[in-house]
């Protein structure tokens, strides 16, 4: 990819001292805090014929251009003027699969001549079909493609990844994993959350056992998540709960001693089937509880009065051909705080298009295009609990930005499956750009 400058992180000198940006003629701050719910997901904070100016990495002033152009260190700034585009914080995405060996597109053939997501993961397929080519792909491989990824990721002006290991199901396969996404995090500029999902599916070689899946519990709960929590390999803990995967009451367990070692929970809740996974997301305190295409009222009215993140990814339904998509509407009427990922995997959502993800939302969850960047900015950051450090350009923030080519920002969601994105800044780093 040509255009994509992404180059290693470099110490804070020899970032660019002061960059302004001029000529937005929209530039979405998304000022006022976090999280956002209700009625205060739409508000944006647009300022017109906006400009920026970016000092060490950081938001020194945000404005209209007479504002920011008057100030000293403005005038020794370097100076680019984006041409009347959209200037937008750079999108947080907040639940990926980044590591992991091949794509699974002969599924993806059977899934449209009618085979069901979980017919295919019963006959070994899915999750332990990924499992296998991981086991015995390279480090070096894994790490190639997963590089390739996170520059297109950047190039859809996304600066921030989650990444959840989950495709070793083995101890030196989940923290093989686990070390790239450390590895990836130091050696190139998109930072990289990182999530221990070792209970993803119970693995092949302890199916059919007596207590097999408690066999594997231990093996998690004993070897490791001590580990992870030793070598500080992950902030988040998540588990699959849902049918052909974990239970309620294994979860709880899982999460419960995650918790004790200092890791948050999130869960993968009310995909395939309604587990009470989301009750158990509120009651642990989760910071975010994803998917929940098979939601009920009471689900939706105990988010409601959580903390707990509804992180909706469209992108699975789309890509699966489902048409049940997350109660978006009821979620954000309730009060519920609502955010929006692309959930990238080979299974279900092969995509690392936050813009996409925004079409889906607009078109299929109903979300208005001013909510659903809320949700894919502010509302993630929070679910990534780094709300006061991105998610919205505010003085003091990092400078993570995104410029689109154009001139209204409901045109972000309006175009899809076309590249709109221009620019992409990272910590006061221009790290892609359209040629
Ligand atoms: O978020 N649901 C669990 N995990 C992934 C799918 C994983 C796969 O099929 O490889 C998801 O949809
Ligand atoms: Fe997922």
């Amino acid at each position: 990819m040509s255009s994509v400058l992404l180059r290693r992180k470099r110490d804070n000198d020899a970032l660019t001292e002061n960059l302004l940006i001029t000529g937005a003629s929209q530039l979405l701050t998304l000022r006022g805090g976090a999280p956002r719910r209700g009625t205060s997901l739409s508000k944006l904070g647009i300022v017109e014929d906006g400009a920026v100016l970016l000092c060490r990495g950081e938001i020194a002033a945000v404005g209209t251009r007479a504002q920011v152009e008057s100030r000293k260190d403005a005038k020794q700034a370097e100076k680019l003027d984006v041409g009347g585009r959209v200037v937008l914080p750079g999108f947080v995405d907040s639940h990926t699969h980044l590591i992991h060996a091949t794509s699974r597109a002969e599924e993806y053939e059977l899934k449209i001549q009618g085979a069901s997501y979980e017919e295919i993961a019963r006959k070994g397929g899915g999750i332990l079909n990924s499992v296998k080519k991981l086991r015995a792909a390279s480090a070096e491989a894994l790490k190639a493609r997963a590089r390739a990824a996170l520059e297109e990721f950047a190039s859809c002006g996304t600066t921030t990844v989650e990444a959840k290991n989950g495709y070793g199901l083995n101890v030196a396969s989940e923290l093989k994993i686990l070390c790239l996404q450390r590895e990836l995090n130091n050696e190139q500029p998109l930072e990289i959350v990182s999530t221990f999902l070792g209970a993803h599916v119970v693995p092949a070689e302890f199916r059919g056992k007596p207590d097999g899946a408690e066999r594997y519990i231990a093996l998690l709960l004993e070897q490791m998540l001590p580990e992870v929590v030793n070598e500080r390999l992950a902030e988040f803990c998540d588990v699959f709960c849902d049918r052909g995967a974990f239970t309620c009451a294994q979860s709880r367990r899982i999460l419960s001693e995650a918790q004790q070692h200092g890791l948050l929970p999130r869960l993968h809740a009310e995909q395939l089937s309604r587990t009470g996974a989301t009750q158990l997301a509120v009651e642990l305190g989760a910071a975010s509880c994803d998917h929940l295409e098979q939601v009920n009222a009471a689900d939706i009215r105990a988010l409601a009065k959580s903390r707990t993140v509804a992180t909706l990814l469209p992108g699975c339904d789309f890509h699966l051909g489902w048409k049940q998509y997350a109660p978006a509407r009821k979620l954000i009427e309730a009060g519920a705080v609502v955010a929006l990922a692309t959930d990238y995997n080979p299974g279900t959502s092969p995509t690392v298009s936050m813009p996409m993800v925004l079409s889906l939302a607009c078109s299929q969850l109903r979300m208005t295009p001013a909510e659903a960047l809320a949700a894919a900015t502010i509302n993630a950051a929070y679910a990534l609990r780094r709300e006061k450090r991105i998610g919205s350009l505010e003085v003091g923030k990092q400078a993570d930005l995104a410029v689109f080519e154009v001139e209204d920002y409901r045109e972000i969601p309006y175009y899809f499956g076309m590249q709109r994105c221009w620019m992409t800044v990272k910590s006061g780093e221009v790290i892609y750009m359209r040629d």
